[in-house]
């Protein structure tokens, strides 16, 4: 049986959401976002991860950063330590400054504004005491250096070699500390090596389930919340004695975004 522990994750409402430029291969800002149901797909996550028990802390929207509102891009958090982003596109690059601040006001006292491209959990995987590091699209290798040294822990990296799956948590989700599931076709040769190396047991995604976001989600170790359209995931998650929790996140796909992307874990001690 699977347990589940309490979580804190920070969220960011998506009061300024829209789609206006593309930085992702999925973004068409030709094609309307319905606001008011981006906010109430948004309100349901919310209100599942409530529903299961765990903390939910908000960061203030900030007018004209249409993607603050995810939030996992934001920071990477471990034992408290905050390392902060550093935004590939101009489009989203102060959202930053946003979230050192928001670290600082909320009583964090290490954190670490990095030199190299890192877009937070976009990339960053912790998992256990390790952390996957994806690169290839947005965070830059020499920000694995920069995550290695900053948490004192060891890093995996991992190359993103298809554009739909830019972020590695668009291409792999950590289920519990030693098991994820993923998508093998978004990695290198190399990279799948490793994968299977360390998670000979890992649940496999089918190119449907990545298509629609399905690995773009959310454990707690024994809940996983993700889009509903992912169907096979979701079976399998359920013979590996998960319990999925399917949402629709037809708005927020539009941005290239799911569960996930919405959803910034802050690890404590
Ligand atoms: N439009 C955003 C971007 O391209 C989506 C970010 C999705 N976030 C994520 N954690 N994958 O940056």
């Amino acid at each position: 049986m699977r347990e589940a522990t309490k979580r804190h994750y920070l969220m960011c409402r998506p009061t300024h959401f829209e789609v206006t430029y593309a930085i992702n291969a999925w973004m068409n800002p030709d094609k309307p976002v319905d606001a008011d149901l981006a906010l109430a797909q948004w309100e349901r996550v919310r209100d599942l991860y409530l529903g299961l028990g765990h903390e939910v802390s908000y960061i203030e929207p900030v007018e004209g950063l249409a993607d603050m509102v995810f939030s996992a891009n934001g920071a990477t958090v471990v034992d408290d330590k905050v390392l902060i982003a550093r935004f590939r596109h101009q489009e989203r690059a102060p959202e930053a400054d946003a979230y050192r601040a928001w670290f600082q006001d909320h009583g964090h006292t290490e954190v670490h504004v990095p030199v190299h491209v890192n877009e937070g959990e976009g990339d960053f995987a912790p998992a256990g005491r390790r952390i996957l590091a994806g690169a290839g699209f947005r965070s830059e290798p020499g920000a694995h250096e920069e995550l290695r040294e900053f948490f004192g822990l060891p890093v995996v990296g991992l190359t993103l070699v298809d554009p739909l799956y830019y972020h590695l948590d668009t291409a792999l989700c950590v289920l519990d500390d030693d098991l994820v599931m993923y998508y093998p076709a978004a990695f290198c040769e190399e990279s799948r090596a490793v994968l299977r190396e360390l998670y000979p047991d890992a649940i496999l995604a089918t190119r449907e389930d990545a298509e629609a976001f399905g690995l773009n989600a959310v454990s707690d170790g024994r809940n996983v919340v993700l889009t509903e359209t992912a169907t096979h995931l979701m079976d399998e998650l359920r013979s590996r004695g998960f319990v999925p929790h399917g949402v629709d996140m037809s708005e927020l796909l539009k941005a290239g975004g799911a569960v996930k992307c919405i959803t910034q874990e802050i690890r404590h001690r």
